[in-house]
């Protein structure tokens, strides 16, 4: 039989890659009032990480005006950072690959979303 070309590997610049399944960036909205990632992202990243496999994050705020959806994490200061590391950690144990989704929201973005989230 032949094999599923999704099951074929792939090579992301220096990344081998296992094969082409790639989690897609979602949006959880359940990091803090200041953009700290939830410690139980790690537990929701690993348990999609399969060795050489790349994940992608959910989009990680750059700059504090550049919030979009209000409880997104944020990587703009120490402690965001830090907060991040037990995640990462956790994908790299299973030897997953993991972007960051860098996001700053546009100006106008950030006016239609603040209608939609607060009236
Ligand atoms: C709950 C949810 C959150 C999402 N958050 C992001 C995000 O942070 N960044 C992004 O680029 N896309 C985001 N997306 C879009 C998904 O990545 C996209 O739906 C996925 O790539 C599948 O592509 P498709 O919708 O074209 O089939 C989100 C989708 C969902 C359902």
């Amino acid at each position: 039989m032949e094999k599923d070309p999704l099951q074929t590997p792939f090579k992301l610049s220096s990344h081998k890659l296992e094969h082409r399944v790639v989690l897609a960036p979602m949006t959880r909205m359940r990091a803090s009032d200041t953009g700290i990632v939830h410690p139980r992202a790690a537990e929701y990243y690993s348990e999609r990480t399969t060795p050489n496999s790349l994940l992608i994050s959910e989009g990680v705020v750059i700059h504090p005006r550049g919030r979009g959806f209000p409880n997104t994490p944020g990587l703009y200061n120490n402690e965001q950072v830090q907060a991040w590391k037990p995640i990462t950690q956790a994908v790299k144990e299973k030897g997953g690959v993991f972007f960051a989704q860098l996001w700053q929201a546009s100006l106008p973005s950030l006016r239609l979303i603040k209608e939609r989230f607060e009236g």
